[in-house]
C-alpha cells in the first residue's frame, strides 16, 4: 500500500519541479528577449540623439526613466572613457565603471546577457554604436526577475498540495478499496477455519470472486478426498477388529464349553484343543497379512530392489506351495517362453506371485492344474497364473482386490483365507509400477496376467 503510494507520489513531486523549472527558464528568456529589442531600439534612439554628448536631452531621459519604472530594472549609460553619463537610480553618475562586462562590449562591440538566478536578476549590456559601427558607449541594463521567482514558487506550493491532497485520496480511497477486495478472501479463510474446528462437515462456498471460487472448489476436492481416506480408514480399522475378532470369539466359546462341563472325556478336550490350535493359527495368518500389507502401504522407497532372475524366483515359490497343491492333486506346471533378469523387490514381488499361485490352488477342483507362464520383451516381463478351477462370478471380479474381501459366502466359510491376499499383491506390483488384470468364467477358470517393467527407470 505504502509503496503504491510511493510510486505513485514520486513522479507528481518530480514532474511538478520539472515544470516549474520550465516554466521559470522560459519566462527568464521571454524577459530577456523582450528586454534586449526595447534595449537595442533605445541604443539607435541615443546615437541618433547623440546622446553621449547631450547627456541632458530631456526626451531621451524620459525615456530611460520610462523603460526603467517598465521593467523595474536600472538603466546605466557608460562612455567610453568609462564614466558613467546616466544611471536612473542617479546614485553612480560621474562615477567610472570598469565592469568586465562593459569592457568585453567596448572591446568586442557586442553585447552580453547573464541571469544571475541567486539574486533574482539579468545583467545586460549592449553597444552604443556610431554610424561606422564603432562603439560610442555602453548600455548597461539590470532587469529584476523577482516577480518571475515569486510566481514560480507559488506554482511550486500549489503543485505540492495537489500532490498532497491527490495521495490522501488515493491512500483512503486505497485503504477502503483493499479491504473491499481482501474481504471474499477473509470469508474464505474463516470458511476453512470452520471446516478445520469441526463447525462445519459441508463442502464451503463463496461465489464472491472467479478466484475465491477456484480456491473453495480445490479446497472441496481435497476435503471429500481426505473424508474418503478417512472412511476407508475407519472402514479397515472395523474390518481388522472384527476379523481379529472371530477366532477370539470362536476359542472363547470353545474353552468355556470346556470349562462348563465336568469330567469332559480326554477325546473331547483333544478334539477342542485341536480346533483351539486352528483358529490360532488363523488369528497369526491374519496378523501376518495385515503385517505385510503395512510393510506394502509404505512408500516405494522402502523397496529392496535387486537383480533378480524371475525364473528362478517363480520356481522357488512353486516348489514351496506343491505340497499343498500334491494335497488334492492339483498339478503346477511352470512354462517359460522368455527368461529374464528384472530389478525387483523379491520379497515383496515373490509375495505376490504367491499369492495368485496360492488362489489358484484353494480355488481349485480336486485334480485340477495350475499353470505359471513367464515371458518377456525388450521392457517388461509378463507372468500369467492360470487355473482351471470354480472361477469368479463378474460381479465379484471388481472387488476382489479389496481388503478383507471375500468371495462367495459358501466357499468363503469351507475355504480359509484372510481376504487380504490379492490386496496384498496389487500393492506389492503398483509398487514395481506394474499392472495386473483379470479373466475369468464361473466353473471354468481364471487367468492373471501381470506386467511389470524389467528395470527401475
Ligand atoms: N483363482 C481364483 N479363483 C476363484 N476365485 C478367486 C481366485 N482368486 C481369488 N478369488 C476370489 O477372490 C477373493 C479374494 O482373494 P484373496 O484376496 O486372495 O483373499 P483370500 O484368498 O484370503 O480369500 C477370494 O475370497 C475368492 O473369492
Ligand atoms: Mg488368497
Amino acid at each position: 500500500m505504502v509503496i503504491l503510494i510511493l510510486i505513485g507520489i514520486v513522479p507528481c513531486i518530480i514532474t511538478t519541479s520539472v515544470v516549474v523549472r520550465s516554466y521559470r527558464s522560459r519566462a527568464v528568456s521571454l524577459r530577456e528577449s523582450s528586454v534586449k529589442n526595447q534595449c537595442e531600439i533605445l541604443c539607435d534612439f541615443l546615437e541618433s540623439e547623440n546622446y553621449l554628448s547631450n547627456p541632458d536631452s530631456a526626451v531621451v531621459n524620459s525615456e530611460l526613466s520610462l523603460l526603467s519604472n517598465v521593467y523595474n530594472g536600472r538603466i546605466l549609460i557608460v562612455d567610453s572613457d568609462y564614466r558613467v553619463v546616466k544611471d536612473t537610480y542617479d546614485i553612480d553618475t560621474g562615477k567610472t565603471s570598469v565592469s568586465k562586462e562593459v569592457v568585453s562590449t567596448f572591446v568586442s562591440g557586442k553585447g552580453t546577457s547573464q541571469y544571475d538566478e541567486q539574486n533574482a536578476y539579468i545583467l545586460m549590456t549592449f553597444p552604443i554604436c556610431r554610424p561606422d559601427d564603432s562603439v560610442e558607449g555602453v548600455l548597461l541594463v539590470s532587469v529584476s526577475t523577482n516577480e518571475i521567482v515569486q510566481s514560480s514558487r507559488i506554482l511550486e506550493n500549489q503543485g505540492l498540495l495537489t500532490t498532497v491532497i491527490a495521495s490522501l485520496v488515493v491512500l483512503i480511497l486505497g485503504y477502503f478499496l483493499a479491504g473491499m477486495l481482501v474481504k471474499p478472501f477473509l470469508r474464505v479463510t474463516h470458511a476453512i477455519e470452520d471446516v478445520t474446528d469441526g463447525f462445519e462437515d459441508e463442502a464451503i462456498s463463496v461465489p464472491d470472486y472467479t478466484e475465491t471460487v477456484l480456491i473453495t472448489n480445490a479446497f472441496n476436492q481435497m476435503l471429500s478426498r481426505v473424508r474418503a481416506m478417512d472412511n476407508s480408514r475407519q472402514e479397515f480399522v472395523s474390518n481388522v477388529s472384527h476379523e481379529l475378532k472371530t477366532p477370539l470369539t470362536s476359542m472363547k466359546v470353545l474353552a468355556d464349553s470346556l470349562n462348563g462341563q465336568d469330567n469332559v472325556p480326554n477325546e473331547l478336550y483333544k478334539e477342542f484343543m485341536q480346533d483351539i490350535t486352528q483358529e490360532i493359527d488363523r488369528e497369526n495368518k491374519i496378523i501376518t497379512d495385515l503385517l505385510s500389507m503395512v510393510r506394502l502401504d509404505k512408500k516405494a522407497a522402502n523397496l529392496n530392489i535387486e537383480t533378480i532372475d524371475i525364473t528362478w524366483m517363480l520356481e522357488g515359490i512353486i516348489k514351496r506351495l506343491k505340497p499343498i497343491a500334491q494335497a488334492r492333486g492339483i498339478e503346477l506346471i511352470l512354462e517359460v517362453t522368455q527368461g529374464v533378469q528384472a530389478e525387483v523387490d523379491e520379497g515383496k514381488l515373490g509375495l505376490a506371485f504367491s499369492n495368485l499361485i496360492e488362489n489358484g490352488i484353494k480355488y481349485n477342483v480336486d485334480g485340477g492344474w495350475v499353470r505359471v507362464t513367464l515371458n518377456a520383451d525388450k521392457k517388461y516381463f509378463y507372468v500369467t497364473v492360470a487355473d482351471c478351477g470354480m472361477g469368479i462370478p463378474e460381479d465379484q471380479q471388481e472387488h476382489i482386490f479389496e481388503r478383507f474381501y471375500r468371495g462367495d459366502k459358501s466357499h468363503s466359510t469351507t475355504i480359509e483365507g484372510t481376504g487380504l491376499g490379492l490386496a496384498i499383491t496389487k500393492s506389492a506390483i503398483l509398487l514395481h509400477h506394474g499392472v495386473i488384470r483379470l479373466n475369468s468364467k464361473v466353473g471354468e477358470g481364471t487367468t492373471f496376467n501381470v506386467r511389470i517393467p524389467i528395470s527401475r527407470q
